[in-house]
């Protein structure tokens, strides 16, 4: 039996989500560190320039795929075309972009389940169970097994949910969340001593590192994991925008909400920098080690699983109540991205088998769960590949495909263009002039060179 479609019901709701699956672990613990060791506020600059130049088109060519044609990934890109080679090659980007997302979503998992049990240890001391708060706080198989158990179900209790109940309504609630609580924990850091330090090394450009290709190159990389593309979560939320966006105007203003998108994207990066850097350097100030072996500024796992919670450690009382708000900030930004990357796959099941929503999220949760669960179980000798498999090697890769899709595939058929016609869609603003050719030949292009890149690497 086939079920009705979500749909997002308000232009708010639609932002929110997207905001949601975009801004994640990787504006957190992946931007800052990387401006404030690449040349401070001129990697800043060139990360808007390239998101904006690069990005933004590629997040357009995803949404509007979705939004034109109200399906999947899987479903949208085999149909894009009446022929069939094109229809057949884009039912297999489709499921390659699934399964690439499901393992994302896998290791994502395991790393948000590290930050919610650092977010549940604090909590534990504060209530009194020392004991638990230990365990917790020490990892482990057990207890980061048990984490990235809970995590996941939180992902699919909302996802079942459905569009609107789960994704939309939990986004609208968790979004503005996350945003109070990085003001407040910004306004607390910066009056540490340190601080002013940390700012100084982020925001001081030092414009001789920009120009470094590489540099360039993975700031794009960086841009388009931030962004979610690639693997079909924006083309399935743009899905989602029907009846949001046509019954309350008849102009299409996707371009518009789609640099909206990239403006909250980047910007809160760079607000989340003004956070994790001189946070850092306050550490510095009370004796913690910020640099790593090689003289580097410390990132990733190094710097979010020691550096923050040994400075959390050293502000007595008030470090509790950091440590806490600090590991919300970090579960929700992983949540908001964690449910968009599982609606990727649910949508697909769900509109291909007409199975329930409920029963497709949870075995499908649970499939991923068991591959998480297996990497745990293999961490040195999986995590890493798994993370740079689907990131560095596939999302370019995917990202390519949607951009040739969309140029190529999509902008030529007449049969859409006559629906786009009927209804409404604003063509000749300075968007719509420039998009197709930036979607048909530079980004392709440019997006083949980083990928070039990622594989010499
Ligand atoms: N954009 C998310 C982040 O910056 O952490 C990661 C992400 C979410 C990647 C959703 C891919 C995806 F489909």
């Amino acid at each position: 039996m086939a079920h009705a479609r979500g749909h997002f019901t308000s232009r708010f709701g639609f932002l929110m989500a997207a905001a949601g699956s975009a801004i994640g672990l990787g504006n957190i613990w992946g931007f800052p560190t990387q401006a404030a060791s690449n040349g401070g506020g001129a990697f800043v600059l060139a990360y808007f320039i390239l998101a904006f130049l690069l990005a933004y088109p590629a997040l357009m060519a995803e949404l509007i795929i979705g939004r034109h044609s109200n399906a999947n990934i899987v479903t949208a890109l085999s149909t894009l075309s009446d022929r069939p080679l094109l229809r057949r090659v884009g039912g297999m980007v489709g499921y390659y972009g699934v399964l690439v997302v499901s393992l994302i979503l896998s290791f994502y998992a395991i790393v948000a389940g590290w930050i919610l049990a650092k977010f549940a240890a604090p909590l534990m001391q504060l209530l009194g169970f020392e004991a638990g708060a230990g365990w917790l706080a020490q990892s482990g198989l057990v207890r980061d097994l048990s984490a990235c158990f809970v995590f996941s179900l939180m992902t699919v209790w909302i996802v079942a949910r459905g569009v609107s109940q789960g994704i939309e309504a939990w986004s609208t609630r968790l979004m503005p969340t996350l945003a109070i609580l990085l003001l407040a924990l910004i306004v607390y850091v910066l009056n540490q001593p340190g601080a002013a330090e940390g700012l100084r090394v982020y925001l001081l450009p030092d414009f001789s590192r920009v120009l470094d290709p590489s540099l360039l190159l993975s700031a794009m990389g960086q841009a388009f994991f931030s962004l979610s593309l690639g693997v079909g979560t924006m083309l399935v939320y743009g899905s989602y925008l029907g009846r949001a966006l046509s019954e309350r105007d008849r102009q299409d203003k996707l371009p518009h909400i789609g640099a909206t998108l990239t403006l909250l994207d980047t910007s809160f990066a760079f607000v989340a920098g003004l956070l994790i850097i001189p946070a850092m350097y306050v550490a510095q100030a009370q004796g913690i080690a910020i640099y790593g072996a090689a003289g580097e500024l410390l990132a990733g796992p190094g710097l979010v699983l020691q550096v923050l919670p040994s400075l959390f450690d050293n502000m007595g009382n008030a470090g509790v109540w950091l440590a806490m708000t600090f590991f919300a900030l970090m579960t929700i930004a992983a949540l908001t991205s964690s449910i968009s990357m599982l609606e990727a796959p649910v949508s697909v099941v769900t509109e291909k088998s007409g199975a329930p929503r409920t029963r497709v999220t949870m075995m499908i949760g649970g499939i991923i769960f068991l591959i998480s669960a297996i990497i745990v179980m293999n961490f040195a000798a999986l995590f890493d590949g798994v993370v740079s498999f689907t990131t560095e090697f596939s999302q370019p890769l995917l990202g390519l495909a949607l951009c040739l899709f969309a140029g190529w595939v999509w902008h030529r058929d007449k049969k859409i263009q006559a629906l786009a016609a009927q209804q409404g869609i604003e063509r000749q603003g300075i968007f719509w002039r420039i998009w197709p050719f930036y979607v048909r030949i530079i980004c392709p292009l440019l997006i083949l060179v980083t990928f070039m890149q990622s594989l010499r690497v």
